[in-house]
């Protein structure tokens, strides 16, 4: 599947972790300490990637990068936590899905407003499971006056 071509391979910010400047190496008595990232981890890596290029694309007014496919899948991706996948989950993922779909046909400013609500919703749905990516799925938004 094409989504996991663009999956960035490890992360420092696993959901319980809030920032992760100067990060330890570990001793190599300690090893292994590899997280193990679950499938919806490692899809939600790949979108956090792509927002920074969308973002960035929509700020400078250039061509928007090719979205990325099969996020339908994460309705059903392996979670590390089963039980945070509950209906209310598929709600805000489908309003997610809808809301970055409705960034490709508008004009700047709509792209913007389309863009924040999207970035809003990430939020939403992390203020109840996941809470560790917040502050850096914030400082995702475009600021507005
Ligand atoms: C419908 C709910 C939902 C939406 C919308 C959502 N997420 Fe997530 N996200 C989750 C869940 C649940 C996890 C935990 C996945 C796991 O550990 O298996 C997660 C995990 C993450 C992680 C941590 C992955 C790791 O390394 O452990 C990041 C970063 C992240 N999301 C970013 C985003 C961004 C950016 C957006 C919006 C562009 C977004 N998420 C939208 C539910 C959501």
């Amino acid at each position: 599947m094409r989504i996991f071509v663009f999956i960035a391979i490890l992360s420092l910010f696993s959901c319980n972790q809030q920032t992760s400047t100067n990060p330890v190496i570990p001793a190599e008595k300690d090893k292994p300490i590899m997280y193990n990232m679950s499938e919806m981890a490692g899809m939600m890596e790949g979108i956090y990637g792509f927002n920074k290029v969308l973002r960035d694309s929509i700020l400078t007014g250039g061509e928007l990068p090719v979205f990325p496919e099969g996020l339908e899948y994460l309705h059903k991706a392996q979670a590390t936590s089963p039980r945070e996948i509950d209906s209310n989950f598929h709600e805000l993922l489908d309003r997610y899905l809808a809301e970055m779909e409705s960034i490709k046909t508008l004009t700047r400013e709509e792209k913007i407003e389309a863009y924040n609500s999207s970035i809003k919703t990430c939020v939403e749905c992390h203020q109840t499971r996941c809470q560790g990516p917040i502050p850096k799925i914030k400082r995702l938004r475009i600021p507005t006056e």
